[in-house]
């Protein structure tokens, strides 16, 4: 493996090393740069959190689970290059010191740099951009205070110096396979079966620190920038696999508000600038979150085997627990889905708001037609062993008057779509109750009455 990459403005090449290894190793036992914390290493904490740019931008990245050849051609900037040149300290430290931000202050580089990243991008929606950092002894309120304060201030001259610098940095050849375009990753992975591709990491990084599963050969997905485009044809948006969770939220936050709102609770804005869609569907996890919407959302997934395409309905890609319909050499290319939905409503129920995983994913599309339901589609995660449509639920809405008795007869039926499982996340006598709730709630919204946990007063 050979990479390079910009550290805090100076270019380094990192050649000889396991594809898997880590930025924050690097930056620890390599280069002595440990501001950056190692905390969970699975990215659920923030406490590596380092800044990354390239030509589209600079965002926060969890270096915990961040190959290094994931970095080739880009920029990074760790907690101590978030000081100014002479030593002087960034809006957002002097705002930690005089808000009473830190106490034992192993979270707090990891909080100097998400905010930084968000002082720098004019992000002002301080709860979500702090979501993925994890504080054990301040409380957050001294720290959304100093957020607050430092977006008062202008952005230093310094954190805008890396973009420039990535347009003028001649990285050359990277030395793991990082192909960049569908063509070559094609042309190789029918080649390669067995290797293991790579996307965001944010799935494949925690079979190396938790697994610690030696992983070759490994393909990078992050420069195929054909598979990164959102397109938007004949009403439907078709987004490429590389489309990270981040972007895409970006793209269906007007169109489709509700999918936008539950991809605003997907993980932490670390883990949703590196999680890409295709991964997302690609590991078939019972309980992700994007599948659910897209199934109810009647979505098509296109899958690339050597020349060959083929697209089925996303719901048949899962076939069960961990099996995907997805042939030797074949790969996730991307998924279409209608671009306007005003039904869709999907409701994420996890034990903590922010930064957790479902326990039950419900979403909803139920055309209503003169006050009858002519097409239903619902699909959940957390309630099988795949993302999956409630057919019997969806056949007793289907011709019936859109009323509370059909509503409860549907959820009486539901009981026959599922029989989930107990584990650390809910009981399986929770999640049935659960999803036939969020039918009820759907019910209720649709006919205008808040249901938010956020707009329900007590
Ligand atoms: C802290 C944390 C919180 C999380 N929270 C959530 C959450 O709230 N909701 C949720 O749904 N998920 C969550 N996840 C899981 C994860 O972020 C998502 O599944 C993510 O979308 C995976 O995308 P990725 O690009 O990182 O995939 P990777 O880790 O790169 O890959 C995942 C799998 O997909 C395969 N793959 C990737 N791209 C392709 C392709 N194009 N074709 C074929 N195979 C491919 C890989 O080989 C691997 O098997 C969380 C993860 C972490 C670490
Ligand atoms: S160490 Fe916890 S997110 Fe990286
Ligand atoms: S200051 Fe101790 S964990 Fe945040």
């Amino acid at each position: 493996m050979s990479v390079a990459f910009l550290l805090n403005g100076t270019p380094v090449r990192v050649a000889g090393e396991a594809p898997t290894r880590t930025l924050l190793e690097f930056l620890r036992e390599d280069r002595g740069l440990s501001g950056t914390k190692e905390g969970c290493n699975e990215g659920d904490c923030g406490a590596c959190t380092v800044m990354v740019t390239d030509a589209e931008g600079s965002r926060a990245l969890n270096a915990c689970i961040l190959f290094l050849p994931q970095l080739h051609g880009k920029a990074v900037r760790t907690v101590e290059g978030i000081a100014g040149p002479s030593g002087e300290m960034h809006p957002v430290q002097a705002a930690m010191v005089s808000q009473h931000g830190s106490q034992c202050g192993f979270c707090t580089p990891g909080f100097v740099v998400s905010m930084a990243v968000a002082h720098l991008n004019g992000d002002r929606v301080h709860d979500d951009a702090l979501a993925g950092n994890l504080c054990r002894c301040t409380g957050y309120a001294p720290i959304v205070r100093a957020a607050e304060v430092a977006a008062g201030e202008p952005v230093p001259e310094w954190m805008r110096t890396d973009r420039a610098a990535v347009a003028a940095f001649a990285a050359g050849e990277a030395g793991a396979f990082r192909p960049e375009g569908s063509d070559e990753l094609a042309e190789w992975y029918l080649a390669h079966p067995e290797a293991v591709l790579v996307a965001g990491a944010t799935d494949v990084g925690l079979w190396v620190t938790k697994q610690l599963r030696e992983l070759a050969p490994v393909a990078f997905l992050g420069g195929v920038k054909d598979l990164q485009a959102i397109e938007v044809q004949g009403g439907q948006l078709h987004v490429g696999t590389g489309v990270t969770i981040a972007a895409l939220r970006e793209a269906v936050k007007e169109r489709i508000p509700s999918f936008g709102e539950m991809l605003r609770r997907f993980a932490s804005a670390q883990v949703r600038n590196a999680a890409t869609i295709g991964g997302n569907i690609a590991n078939g996890s019972p309980i992700g979150d994007g599948p659910p919407a897209l199934i109810a959302l009647g979505a098509t997934l296109h899958l690339r085997r050597g020349d060959e395409m083929r697209s089925i309905p996303l719901e048949d890609f899962f076939l069960e627990y961990r099996k995907q319909d997805r042939r030797t050499g074949e790969f996730v290319a991307g998924v279409s889905f209608p671009e306007q939905a005003p039904a869709l409503r999907c409701y994420k129920v996890s034990k903590r708001f922010d930064q957790d995983i479902s326990a039950v994913c419900g979403c909803f599309n139920v055309t209503v037609e003169g006050g009858v339901a002519t097409a239903a589609r619902i699909a959940f995660g957390g309630m099988a062993g795949v993302p999956k449509r409630a057919l019997a639920a969806e056949a007793a809405l289907l011709g019936m008057a859109w009323s509370e008795a059909t509503v409860e007869a549907a959820a009486a039926a539901m009981a026959g779509d599922f029989t989930p499982l107990s584990d650390m996340r809910a009981s399986a006598g929770y999640r049935m109750l659960t999803a036939q709730n969020l039918l009820r709630r759907y019910f209720h919204e649709l006919n205008g009455v808040g249901v938010s946990v956020l707009e329900v007063l007590p």
